[in-house]
């Protein structure tokens, strides 16, 4: 199994996470459900879960109408994708092309995702602003195709294609997707929300703060099971100080290779759970009583 089953390059993708989320799944028998993603981006977690059984299907959602084209094209037109990808020459003047129709292009068609996933697959880890591998005299060591390995990535839209009538996709605001999708019953959520702190040059959509506390009111008021990650800020944990939150290391992989810690929030249902790989943190000190003397 390659280390993500998606098409797609995320920094900060959540693909690493699948030991520990299948666990949670499993030991709090949430493994056969609908495993939901209001922000989906590389879905590379989603995807593995499906695949190894440990969701019964999957819901993806994403705002960005470039991320949506993609999967929808490629869950609606795999063939198609394919042959595309195949044909395409991965120059620098197709680079400066897809790039203009990435601009360009604002409503959802097969172009704008088969661009994105063009620049996706040939910018500095994979991030829209990042500017082309090896820059645009294409001096550097590394040259634009050097992520484009085009039979492995002919192979897992396959596969993916194969799974299509187990995967839903939308393209919502993330809270509007929350509240349709709660009204079922036996779904699992896995929020990933833009990063507080990195979030505005990542990706093509971004919060503000009140987005932030907005969406964590909404999270609140879930039914069904949920997991959120987030960077470790304190402005995101006073945002969460009822719920269990742990954190956790994970590499990036944006500019330099490194390791973060990040947070992971989750409702009541995770209560018992531990693992090796979590360190708890700490409930918030209780209020001081004002009324006391
Ligand atoms: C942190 S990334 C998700 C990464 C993903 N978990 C992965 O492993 O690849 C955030 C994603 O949320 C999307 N997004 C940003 N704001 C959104 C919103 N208001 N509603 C839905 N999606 C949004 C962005 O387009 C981006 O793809």
């Amino acid at each position: 199994m390659p280390v993500t089953p998606s098409p797609l390059r995320y920094p900060g993708g959540k693909a690493a996470l699948y030991e520990l989320t299948a666990q949670l799944l499993r030991e709090n028998g949430l493994n056969k459900r609908t495993y939901a993603e209001p922000f989906a981006g590389g879905a590379g977690l989603a995807l593995r879960l499906l695949f190894e059984g440990l969701a019964r299907r999957i819901a993806l959602n994403d705002l960005d109408p470039g991320i949506y084209s993609f999967w929808n094209s490629v869950l609606k037109e795999p063939d198609r994708f394919i042959d595309k990808m195949k044909s395409t020459p991965i120059t620098m003047d197709e680079w400066l092309w897809q790039r203009e129709v990435h601009r360009t292009q604002k409503t959802p068609s097969f172009e704008l995702g088969f661009a994105t996933f063009f620049m996706n697959r040939t910018n500095r880890s994979g991030v829209v602003k990042g500017g082309v591998i090896g820059g645009l005299n294409q001096a550097g060591a590394y040259k634009l195709d050097c992520r484009f390995n085009v039979e492995d990535l002919a192979s897992k839209i396959v596969r993916i294609g194969r799974y299509r009538n187990d995967i839903e996709l939308h393209c919502q605001d993330a809270e509007a997707f929350l509240s349709e999708i709660d009204s079922r019953e036996r779904v699992v959520f896995f929020i990933d929300p833009p990063y507080y702190l990195k979030g505005s040059g990542l990706y093509t959509n971004f919060y503000v703060p009140a987005d932030h506390q907005r969406l964590a009111s909404t999270i609140s008021q879930l039914r069904n099971p949920w997991i959120l990650t987030y960077d470790n800020t304190p402005e995101i944990t006073d945002l969460y100080p009822n719920h269990i939150r742990h954190t956790f290391d994970l590499n990036y992989s944006v500019g330099v290779k490194r390791v973060g810690t990040e947070l992971m929030v989750t409702s009541s249902e995770f209560e018992q759970f531990s693992s090796p790989r979590l360190r708890r943190e700490p409930a918030p000190e209780a209020l001081p009583d004002c009324t006391a003397v």
